[in-house]
């Protein structure tokens, strides 16, 4: 009895000593912002988990109560201020990943490109996947890409032709995504598409994965802890971790193929990214089975949930406004009158509406939404105009940027013709879906091509329109 009151005493001293701390001497103690913010990473936790995401909503409230620097955890700040945007990123060499957020995020590939933040490992991965993200790179894969857009076009066509047999257009871009990634890497799509519904395991997955996240990135140990449970077992406990196994054993299969015959990729119609990640100039850097195995999942999470975002908030606010979408045909007719026949991505990119509806959807869709976490190091200069001690964490949503009415005026409407002024160059400084400086987004080439192929095909050879504002999910993650 004696030692647990000795044990509740101990403990109770060490709570109150580090409320203290917290409160009046740790180095962030004079940063603005709710006292709970400051006491415990709880009030984080709870705003995503509870209220799924929310919060960047919190955060948003928080900065119109407290100003453009908030202390949103006791060692994190957030800022609403666009130099602390280009600081923290465009210019941030200094800063690294903060490791704790992202090996919760991608809990189930930690040795992977989006995950590393020291600095090495950065430089080598990156170093190994830079080629096959190149714009000449990208471009020779021009034609497959065609050829998985032409594949959803027909399905869309033999199958969804009346309102009764409408579909999910998210689910549609997600599965035609993944398709393209997944070929890219390994010259063997999972062929996602094959469910003319949409419904493949994979796809379905995918944005359940993303419902499922928060827990995963507050508590990786659950992802750990399932892996190591038999798979009969685990499909019983939890169904929905049955397709992700499926995958992880898919992808094992192929690496462990590509691991004994690498040659089989020197033979394949098109390159694909494993042939650089398998045979880099100096052997030491080639990643190990485990990292492999990790990056497939990253590439193929990195490829395909972005682009279908991009694509679903473009063609959810073109169908909204009948001006958009005859804007966007009329050029697209014009430029490209025999729609039997492909028009080239060099041809596309050139067409002054298209860009800027693309743009207009980039800018709507956010990007990765919640703020990305950097570390402060010694050598970090001033964030906008502000000395912030070294170790604390910091970050700044891109919706700050993309919706800052100083820049973007009347920034929650979407107007393409926002992008057809003269002078775009303050508005393209600050438009960051794929972020900017070191960590920028590695495949935005790919993403690009994407975004025109397909958006450009939808809209010149289909003639949509909204059956059920319940397909558009994405909507609720752009208010989450
Ligand atoms: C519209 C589509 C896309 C958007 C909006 C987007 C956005 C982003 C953003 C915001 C980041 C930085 C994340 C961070 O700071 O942690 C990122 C990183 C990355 N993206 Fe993308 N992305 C897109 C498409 C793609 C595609 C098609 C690929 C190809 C697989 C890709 C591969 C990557 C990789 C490998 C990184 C990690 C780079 C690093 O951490 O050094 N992305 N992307």
């Amino acid at each position: 009895m004696h030692s647990y009151i000795v044990l509740a005493s101990l403990s109770f001293l060490y709570l109150a000593a580090l409320v203290l701390y917290r409160l009046f001497f740790h180095p962030l103690h004079k940063f603005p912002g709710p006292v709970l913010a400051a006491l415990t990473n709880w009030y984080e936790i709870y705003y995503n988990i509870v209220h799924e995401g929310g919060l960047l909503a919190e955060i948003e409230r928080l900065h119109k109560l407290y100003g453009p620097v908030v202390r949103i955890g006791p060692n994190t700040l957030h800022f609403n201020d666009r130099r602390a945007y280009h600081d923290i990123y465009t210019h941030g060499t200094t800063l690294v990943k903060e490791p704790g957020f992202y090996h919760g995020f991608l809990a189930h590939a930690p040795e992977s490109s989006v995950v590393f933040s020291d600095p090495q490992q950065v430089k080598n991965r990156r170093g190994l996947l830079a080629p096959s993200f190149s714009r000449q790179a990208v471009m020779n894969l021009e034609h497959n890409i065609q050829r998985k857009v032409d594949q959803l076009i027909t399905i869309l066509e033999d199958h969804h032709n009346s309102p009764d047999s409408s579909a999910g257009i998210s689910l549609a871009y997600r599965s035609l995504a993944t398709d393209i990634i997944t070929d890219y890497c390994f010259a063997n799509s999972t062929n996602t598409l094959a469910d003319p519904n949409f419904s493949h395991p994979l796809a379905i997955e995918g944005q359940n994965l993303l419902k499922r996240v928060w827990i995963q990135v507050y508590f990786p140990f659950t992802v750990h802890l399932i892996s190591t449970l038999p798979k009969s077992f685990i499909s019983w406990l939890f169904p929905a971790f049955t397709t992700i196994m499926d995958v992880q054993e898919k992808f094992e299969r192929q690496i462990d193929s590509l691991i004994s015959n690498p040659d089989i990729l020197s033979t394949t119609l098109h390159d694909t990214i494993y042939r650089h990640l398998l045979a880099p100039k100096d052997p030491e850097l080639r990643p190990s089975r485990t990292s492999l195995i990790h990056e497939a999942f990253t590439l193929i999470g990195a490829g395909s949930d972005t682009v279908e975002h991009v694509c679903s908030v473009g063609t959810f606010f073109a169908l909204q406004d009948y001006s958009i979408r005859r804007q966007l045909a009329e050029e697209l007719r014009d430029a490209w009158p025999d729609k039997g026949r492909p028009l080239s991505f060099t041809a596309l990119e050139k067409l002054p509406y298209l860009t800027a509806f693309i743009k207009e959807s980039l800018r709507m869709s956010i990007g990765a939404i919640h703020p990305m976490p950097r570390i402060v190091g010694q050598e970090t200069p001033e964030i906008a105009g502000l000395k912030i001690p070294p170790g604390t964490i910091v970050g700044m949503s891109s919706y700050f940027m993309h919706m800052n009415p100083e820049v973007f005026d009347d920034p929650f409407t979407f107007k393409p013709d926002r992008w057809l002024v003269e002078d775009t160059s303050e508005m393209m400084l600050d438009l960051v879906p794929f972020s900017k400086g070191p960590r920028r987004c590695l495949g935005l080439n790919l993403a690009w091509s994407e975004l025109y192929i397909i958006l450009g095909n939808i809209f010149r050879r289909l003639d949509l329109s909204l059956a059920d504002e319940n397909v558009y999910v994405f909507l609720l993650r752009l208010l989450s």
